[in-house]
């Protein structure tokens, strides 16, 4: 057989494009000044016209839709035994949770297989002839509904899938598969966090430490009008578990004249004037980073839920539901700030609720 001669079995797609090459073109005229190119001469891939290689197309992609099944295996494997605590190492980032890793890396490889079995599918097996389909009325006429069955009858017999059974069953294996992924994630709606977000890093004692230079604050160091953002002394970056605690523990420092703190249990908690407010929005739990020294106003950047630093951390605008947590300072004989316990209230979003 020379290399132009086609199989009996791929007759189909190859009749298409000879259909396809014997159409008529559009010549110039007085309305249509420029005579339509057409389409260039179809050409057969490979696939069209050896077995051999429309086989191994074939166990490619059943190869793959095969990976994205053993992928969602991994991810529900993932999700039943590695604890949500755990930790691991992963050069150049660093220690991250481990859970999370597993879940996004398993997840993506199943979806990225089936994506990638259905495109080289299409490339190499399914009919790669162009059709132009003329504009029509919005209405379809019943010859063209019954055309357009054919069409679809005709799609189904081009794309194999009644042939190729083994991609077939792949594939709905993978695309039935896939939802299971969404449906374990549902555990993760309870239980409610109950007590971890009730207790942070700070106790009765602990220093603040200046989150910039490491270095404990003094009372002295707070300007009126700056802002600091301090975390526990004893807390280190490359602690393992650093994400976790600052992601509850981060507070900001400001000084206000103790005449324009409107709060009289703020002031109480405030060493002259220097308070400190848990960073976390009360909202989503975005980070707080943005403060108006007139105003002693805090803004949030991302919903914008604004407080009043000098009245109870009191929202003024935005979603937040809650005031912002604050914890009680002093000054120690050195004249460092530390806390005088934790906060009083937890930290973070409002779902909780308080009663
Ligand atoms: S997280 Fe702060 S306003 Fe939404």
């Amino acid at each position: 057989m020379s290399s132009h001669e086609i199989p009996e079995e791929n007759l189909p797609a190859a009749q298409a494009a000879d259909d396809h090459e014997h159409r008529s073109v559009a010549v110039a005229d007085e309305k249509h000044p420029f005579a339509d190119p057409g389409l260039p001469p179809h050409e057969h891939r490979i696939q069209d016209i050896d077995e051999r290689a429309a086989r191994r197309s074939e166990r490619t992609v059943a190869l793959l839709f095969t990976v994205s099944m053993l992928a969602t295996i991994g991810f529900i494997a993932s999700f039943v035994a590695i604890g949500v605590d755990e930790n691991v190492y992963v050069w150049p980032f660093g220690h991250t949770n481990a859970l999370n890793m597993a879940l996004g890396l398993t997840l993506g490889l199943a979806l990225f297989c089936i994506g990638a079995g259905a495109v080289h599918w299409a490339r190499t097996l399914m009919s790669d002839v162009e059709i132009a389909d003329e504009r029509h009325a919005i209405e379809a006429a019943p010859e063209v509904k019954a055309k357009v069955m054919a069409d679809f009858k005709q799609g189904a017999g081009e794309s194999q899938i009644g042939r190729r059974k083994l991609i077939r069953n792949t594939m709905l294996g993978a695309l039935a598969m896939v939802p299971l992924s969404g449906i374990v994630l549902l555990r993760d709606l309870g239980p409610l966090p109950e007590e971890k977000l009730r207790h942070t890093l700070w106790s009765k004692g602990k220093l603040l430490v200046n989150m910039n230079t490491n270095e404990p604050l003094k009372a002295s160091d707070v300007a009126v009008g700056s802002l600091t953002f301090a975390m526990p002394e004893g807390l280190e970056e490359h602690d393992e578990d650093f994400q976790k605690e600052i992601a509850k523990a981060a507070l900001m420092i400001v000084r206000i004249q103790p005449d324009n703190i409107k709060d009289k249990q703020e002031l109480e908690w405030s060493h002259e004037g220097i308070v400190a407010y848990s960073k976390i929005c009360t909202h989503v739990g975005c980070p707080i980073s943005l403060y108006e020294q007139q105003t002693h106003h805090v803004l949030c950047p991302c919903h914008q839920s604004t407080f009043d630093l000098s009245d109870g951390g009191r929202v003024i605008f935005g979603p937040a539901g809650h005031a912002l947590p604050q914890l009680r300072i002093t000054v120690n004989d050195e004249g460092y700030l530390e806390a005088l316990g934790d906060f009083a209230e937890p930290v973070g979003p409002a779902f909780w609720e308080r009663g």
